[in-house]
C-alpha cells in the first residue's frame, strides 16, 4: 500500500513553511475569498457561522482569513513550524475561532462534519492524492462543499520545464535546488519560501479536470466549479491554460450529495 504522507515533503515545510507570509486582515480576508468562484460563491460573507476545515493549512492565511469572516475553522497540516506560525497569526489577529491541529490528513480524526473542506495545494505534493482527498471527504457533510486546488497537467508543464532546470543544475537537496532557483528565476518571487515552494520542492504530482470529477463521482459529490473557469470543452480549457497565464493552478468544487 502507498503511503499517505511523504517524510520529505514534511521535511521540506519544516524548513521552508507556506506561505508565511506578513498580510492585513484585508489581505487576508482577500486571500480567503479567491477561491469561493469555485464553489459558486464570490462574497466571504458566505463564510459566517460555516464549520470549515482546512486540510494542510501551512501557516495559516487562509484559515485565519475565514474565521476574520466569522468562520469556525479547524486547520491541520504536517508541519510542525507550520503549525507554530498559524499559531502565532492567530494570537496577533486575537481570533477565538480558529483552531490548528499538527496532523497528516490520514490521521486526523474529527466527530465533527464541517460545512466546507477545502485544501489549496496540498494534494498533489501526497504520494496518494485520491486516497487523501477521499478521507477530506468522510469529514464533509451531506450538503455541504469541498474546493480542492492542484497543480494542472497540461497548466503546469511550462512552470515544469524551469523546475527541471533547476534540478539539472542542483545537487539532489532542497537548500541547493532553491540556490539554483534564486539565481535563475529569484526577482521573479518577492519570499524565499514562496520560491522554494514553487521550484525547489522534492515531490510534486499533476492531475486533470477529468481525473477530479472521477474522483467527485466516486465520493458522491456533484460538480459545482472551477477556478479558472472552465470552457464548453474541459480539453479546449486545459489546452488554453498550457498558453495562457492561468490554470498552472486550478481549483475545484463540489457539493457533497446526501
Ligand atoms: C503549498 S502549502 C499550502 C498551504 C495552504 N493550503 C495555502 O494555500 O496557503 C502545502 C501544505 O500542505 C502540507 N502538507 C503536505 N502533505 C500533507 C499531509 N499529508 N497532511 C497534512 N498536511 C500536508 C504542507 O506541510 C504544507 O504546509
Amino acid at each position: 500500500m502507498r503511503s499517505c504522507f511523504n517524510p520529505e515533503v514534511k521535511r521540506f515545510y519544516e524548513k521552508f513553511p507556506y506561505p508565511a507570509r506578513k498580510m492585513t486582515k484585508k489581505e487576508l480576508k482577500n486571500y480567503a475569498e479567491w477561491f469561493l468562484p469555485a464553489i459558486n460563491e464570490s462574497n466571504g460573507d458566505f463564510f459566517k457561522g460555516k464549520r470549515i476545515l482546512e486540510a494542510g493549512c501551512g501557516t495559516g492565511e487562509l484559515s485565519c482569513g475565514m474565521a476574520l469572516f466569522g468562520a469556525n475553522v479547524t486547520g491541520i497540516d504536517i508541519s510542525s513550524k507550520s503549525i507554530e506560525l498559524a499559531e502565532k497569526k492567530k494570537a496577533q489577529l486575537k481570533l477565538k475561532n480558529v483552531k490548528f491541529v499538527n496532523s497528516p490528513i490520514i490521521s486526523f480524526s474529527s466527530l465533527e462534519k464541517f460545512d466546507l473542506c477545502v485544501s489549496l495545494g496540498v494534494l498533489h505534493h501526497t504520494p496518494d492524492p485520491k486516497k487523501n482527498f477521499e478521507k477530506i471527504c468522510s469529514f464533509v457533510k451531506p450538503n455541504g462543499s469541498i474546493c480542492i486546488g492542484l497543480y494542472n497537467r497540461y497548466g503546469r508543464a511550462r512552470h515544469r520545464v524551469k523546475i527541471a532546470i533547476v534540478r539539472a543544475l542542483s545537487s539532489n537537496n532542497a537548500e541547493s535546488r532553491l540556490k539554483t532557483a534564486k539565481r535563475l528565476f529569484g526577482k521573479k518571487y518577492n519570499s524565499e519560501n514562496v520560491l522554494a515552494d514553487a521550484l525547489a520542492h522534492p515531490f510534486e504530482s499533476h492531475h486533470s479536470v477529468k481525473e477530479v470529477l472521477e474522483w467527485f463521482s466516486e465520493n458522491n459529490i456533484a460538480f459545482l466549479g472551477c477556478k479558472p473557469s472552465l470552457k464548453k470543452s474541459i480539453f479546449l480549457s486545459e489546452l488554453s491554460w498550457l498558453f495562457g497565464r492561468e490554470g498552472s493552478f486550478f481549483v475545484m468544487g463540489g457539493k457533497k450529495l446526501k
